[in-house]
């Protein structure tokens, strides 16, 4: 089934320089870019988003981690575009990416479980949730199942 998934380029891979290469990565994949956007999270903007996370031990290194830089946030389309984008990014951490799947983008691009590189919706739902965070005013084509 065509997909629509959110993906966001974090702050260290921003500003290390790697915005582009990682795009490229994306497309070279098959997925088609449909919106993008370079924006700086608040403080508030990003315990929004991570608000699943709440409480965790790891909570406000990554609420301060997020919001020290810009981001790329991406709507990205492909069939089971979901799971792909998991995939192609690789495990959270990307020291065990190195390990696991050295040809991904957290192994390529990402330095520790914190500053991973990239982000993905893990659902459907969290798609829906996170495409809609960033694109508020983006109307999605109804796009037939066979398409
Ligand atoms: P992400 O896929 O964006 O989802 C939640 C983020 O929290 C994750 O990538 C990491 O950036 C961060 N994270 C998850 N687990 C840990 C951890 N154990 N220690 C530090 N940061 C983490």
């Amino acid at each position: 089934r065509l997909e629509r998934t959110y993906a966001m380029i974090k702050p260290d891979a921003v500003g290390a320089g790697n915005a582009e290469r990682i795009m490229q990565q994306i497309e070279v994949n098959g997925f088609t870019i449909v919106q993008q956007a370079k924006l700086q999270l608040t403080r508030e903007m990003a315990e929004e988003f991570y608000a699943e996370h709440a409480g965790k031990p790891f909570f406000e290194g990554l609420v301060t981690f997020m919001s020290s830089g810009p981001v790329v946030a991406l709507v990205l389309a492909k069939v089971n575009a979901i799971r792909e984008w998991r995939t192609l990014a690789g495990p959270t951490n990307s020291n065990r990416a190195r390990e696991e799947a050295p040809e991904s983008v957290r192994a390529l691009y990402g330095t520790d479980g914190q500053r991973n590189a990239v982000h993905g919706s893990d659902s459907p739902s969290s798609a829906q949730r996170e495409i809609r965070f960033f694109f508020p005013n983006l109307v999605l084509d109804p796009v037939p199942d066979s398409a």
